[in-house]
């Protein structure tokens, strides 16, 4: 696997896009004022309230609150991952990514190779081996086609205790390696057998397409039926999603994703040309795989048994959902009849019958709010305070937003009272989009006058070099104010790199505390007009250094003994002082 991306070209790259470009070719903007508009490609308007500012190289979404980079609106609109989106970008320049040597990861290297090796072997062995006519008797059996087998890589462990072990071993690949990967098993007398014998193999690929771990199931009647790797350092069972990959192949931009329980029904669908199906590999949904999902489409759709156990898994997966919920998405349930999974009744009833059955899935809301219900007697007025208290804690896992907005209303019809009632009982729920200029770096109150350490890290989000102005930052570090930071770092990240815009700054601090506080000063409206913006800054700064000789200060005078120099300090220190009015 190539190596880390390094920073620099990272934070060059972002530089020098233009955003307005960029996102003109995707969704055509129209000039409004200082900024560019549109309708937002994220969420269904008829009035434009999707902004870009060419001054930021940011985009943001006033009714559903998109916002992002240059690198944000790649890996929302195409659906990329981020590495996927530098190379997008990259492309677009006609630069090449660079890659950093990093012989940490040279064993995963090997791992993805010897994962691909064994898949190849278990292929061949499918059409070779002298038990393969009982493996594609079986999969006739099931109903599969040989295309859709090829199309997923389905293969064949034949029996026998060493049968990888001898093929791969003989390619020069240690044990280690193979124990590594999750494909033989040590002993305890430190011999190893192969972990997969007489089963059907299913690849399980990663975005990328690398096989990363199997599932293998049994001919017959066997348990247990399926076999899954184990985790290994490539595969993580509540993260990985069977057939993402293939369902990404199949189609470029994917509309929905169906989510099912097995293997099997992920290739019968297929088969029948539903091919954006993906399943949990054998556990309960987790929030990370609801992520990949969404990272991928804005419909998904949980499919599950009608029966308890699949209405409990169903709950689960709404549950774990409920952190990305958000405008713009939309999460479906759908349940099966009893005793058919989604393989028997696609096989039986068709596509068109499928399809049918998934648009009448009920909606996120629906079930979330039936399924209270029937915990509640909603008739009597315990009963809708018991409701209310249900939800609570459930409604306040969405994210602040018109969604959970939304939620919180319906939840005040249901239980009949009024909506502020409830509202104060889900936190933020009150305001959905508080007005952006008043959210604050940690820390800091949102006073009428923004802190100067937020001034002035606003300041350097619309004009970097604003940085080149103030000398060395590192006597700022002194200042216990939150956020002091940060604006140090940018500062000098900035003076190293001059050349870096605001985009640029954000993306370098993508995915950390301090970036999701950069993202929210960046979607502030423009407070300051850009004449203003150096006067701003130099005062921010200004008023900060002058924090520093106060607290310096104050440190001196509580000292009972000074040296001489000291002495010398406190009287500069006094005198500067008198300059600011503090
Ligand atoms: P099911 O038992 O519902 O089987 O398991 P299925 O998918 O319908 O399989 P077929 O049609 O009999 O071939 C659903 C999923 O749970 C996981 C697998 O991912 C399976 O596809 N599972 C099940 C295991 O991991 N191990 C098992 O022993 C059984
Ligand atoms: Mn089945």
């Amino acid at each position: 696997m190539a190596g880390r991306i390094p920073q620099q070209f990272i934070d060059d790259l972002v530089s020098r896009v233009d955003i307005v470009d960029l996102i003109d070719g995707c969704v055509p903007l129209r000039k409004a004022g200082r900024d560019y508009a549109a309708c937002c490609p994220f969420h269904e308007e008829k009035t434009p309230s999707f902004t870009v500012s060419r001054d930021k190289q940011f985009y943001h979404c006033f009714g559903c609150g998109a916002h992002g980079t240059a690198i944000g609106f790649l890996m929302a609109y195409e659906h990329l991952e981020f590495v996927e989106a530098i190379n997008d970008l990259a492309n677009r320049l006609g630069l090449d990514v660079p890659h950093e040597a990093r012989a940490a990861e040279a064993p995963h290297h090997n791992l993805y190779e010897v994962l691909g090796h064994a898949a190849d072997f278990f292929r061949r062995q499918l059409k070779d081996h002298s038990q393969a006519k009982r493996a594609v008797d079986y999969l006739k059996h099931r109903g599969l086609t040989g295309d859709i087998a090829a199309q997923f890589g389905i293969g064949y462990a034949p029996p026998g205790w060493d049968n990888l072990i001898k093929e791969l071993g003989a390619s020069g690949i240690p044990r280690e390696e193979l124990a590594h990967a999750g494909l033989i098993v040590e002993r305890e007398d430190n011999k190893y057998y192969d972990r997969f014998r007489d089963r059907i193999m299913f690849p399980i690929r990663d975005t990328r397409g690398r096989v990363i771990g199997f599932g293998g199931r049994v001919l017959g009647e066997d348990t247990p039926k399926y076999l899954n790797s184990p985790e290994t350092p490539l595969f993580h069972k509540g993260r990985e999603l069977y057939g993402l990959y293939e369902a990404c192949q199949a189609t470029r931009r994917l509309d929905r994703l169906i989510v099912v329980e097995g293997y099997m029904d992920v290739v019968a669908l297929a088969q029948f040309g539903i091919s954006h199906a993906v399943a949990t590999l054998g556990t309960a949904t987790t929030k990370e795989h609801v992520e990949q999902l969404f990272r991928k489409t804005a419909e998904v759709v949980f499919c599950f048994d009608g029966d308890r156990a699949g209405r409990e898994a169903a709950w689960r997966a709404l549950e774990n959902s409920l952190p990305a919920a958000r405008e713009g998405r939309q999460t479906r349930f759908m349940f099966l009849p009893d005793g058919d999974d989604p393989d028997t009744l696609i096989r039986r009833d068709g596509k068109k019958k499928f399809e049918i059955r998934c648009a009448e899935s009920v909606s996120l809301s629906a079930f979330f709010y039936e399924s209270l219900c029937q915990q509640a007697d909603t008739t009597s007025i315990d009963g809708r305070a018991r409701l209310v208290e249900l939800a609570r804690p459930l409604l306040n896992k969405i994210p602040n937003g018109i969604f959970q907005h939304m939620m919180v209303e319906q939840l005040a019809e249901l239980a009949r009272t009024d909506a502020d009632t409830v509202k104060r009982l889900v936190p933020g729920g009150a305001k959905a989009h508080p007005p952006a200029a008043a959210t604050a770096i940690p820390g800091i109150r949102g006073t009428t006058r923004p802190s100067p350490v937020r001034a002035a890290i606003g300041c350097l989000l619309h004009q970097p070099s604003l940085a080149l102005t103030v000398g060395s930052p590192v006597r700022l570090t002194s200042l216990e104010f939150p956020g002091v930071k940060l604006l140090v770092q940018m500062i000098e990240l900035i003076q190293e790199q001059p050349h870096l815009n605001g985009a640029a700054l954000l993306e370098h601090w993508r995915d950390s505390d301090d970036g999701r506080q950069l993202t929210k000063l960046a979607r502030a409206p423009n407070l300051v007009p850009e004449a203003g913006l150096s006067a701003e800054f130099t005062g921010a700064i200004a008023r900060l250094d002058d924090a520093r000789k106060r607290q310096r200060f104050a440190e001196l005078t509580s000292k009972v003994l000074l040296t001489s120099e000291e002495k010398i300090e406190i009287r500069r220190l006094h005198a500067e002082i008198g300059n600011h009015p503090g």
